[in-house]
């Protein structure tokens, strides 16, 4: 029974780029592909972090590389994805697209710089490592792509309405390549999550009604 288990929820010799690996959810989301035998390569923007977390996961025996990366920049998702495809021989199993930010103000208090950091952190930079990946996911024959969104996305929440912008694009967004790449056996689905204890909400109080 155990040896049958261990088949069915083996991912031995998959690929996985799971972005944001370094903090919170993206973290154990590392944590349980690899433990899983997925090979998995993440990404953050700070190096120091990022070596000390892929030394941790080397002295579990997890097999964990990982690259220093500002998804905001669309050279450096370029970048990214090369290094992905040169390490996975250009196959990737699974994409999980989870690097995401949050900025909380009133609608009329958000700036310009505001709006471009949300959408381009957590949208524009989620569609375009879709896009870039496409190909490898294709020739995995049995590509995944997973989207971190929001509870947010679907329903008000006070002080978001950026953020929560951004989930609700990315939510339609999965309905549309589920359908344009299902003939490329590409699967696309999304993952909303309500409020988890992570450091992307240590410096936010957080309200509801
Ligand atoms: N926590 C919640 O309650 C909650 C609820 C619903 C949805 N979510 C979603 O879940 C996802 C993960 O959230 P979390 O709470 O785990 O966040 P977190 O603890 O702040 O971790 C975010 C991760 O993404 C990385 N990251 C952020 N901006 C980046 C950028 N521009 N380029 C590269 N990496 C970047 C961070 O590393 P660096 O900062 O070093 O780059 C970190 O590794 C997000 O999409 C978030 O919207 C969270």
């Amino acid at each position: 029974m155990s040896d049958f288990r261990e088949q069915r929820w083996s991912l031995k010799g998959m690929t996985a780029l799971v972005t944001g690996g370094t903090k919170g959810i993206g973290y154990a989301v590392v944590e349980e592909l690899a433990a899983f035998g997925a090979i998995v390569h993440t990404c953050s923007r700070n190096e120091t972090e990022l070596n000390q977390r892929i030394q941790e996961w080397k002295s579990k025996g997890l097999q964990v590389s990982g690259s220093v990366c500002d998804l905001k920049i669309r050279a450096q998702r370029e970048k990214l994805m090369e290094t992905v495809s040169s390490q996975f021989d250009g196959k990737l199993n699974i994409l999980i697209n989870n690097a995401g930010t949050f900025i909380p103000k009133e609608t009329t208090e958000f700036t310009e710089e505001d709006f471009s950091t949300v959408m381009t952190t957590n949208f524009e930079s989620a569609y375009h490592l879709s896009q870039l990946a496409h190909p490898l996911l294709k020739s995995a024959g049995n590509g995944n792509i997973i989207f971190i969104s929001s509870v947010a996305g679907v329903i008000a929440i006070p002080m978001c309405s950026i953020y929560a912008s951004s989930k609700g694009a990315m939510n339609q967004l999965t309905k549309n390549l589920a359908c344009e790449w299902a003939k490329d056996k590409i699967r696309v689905n999304t993952v909303a999550p309500w409020v988890i204890r992570t450091p992307l909400l240590d410096t936010v109080e957080v309200q509801f009604y």
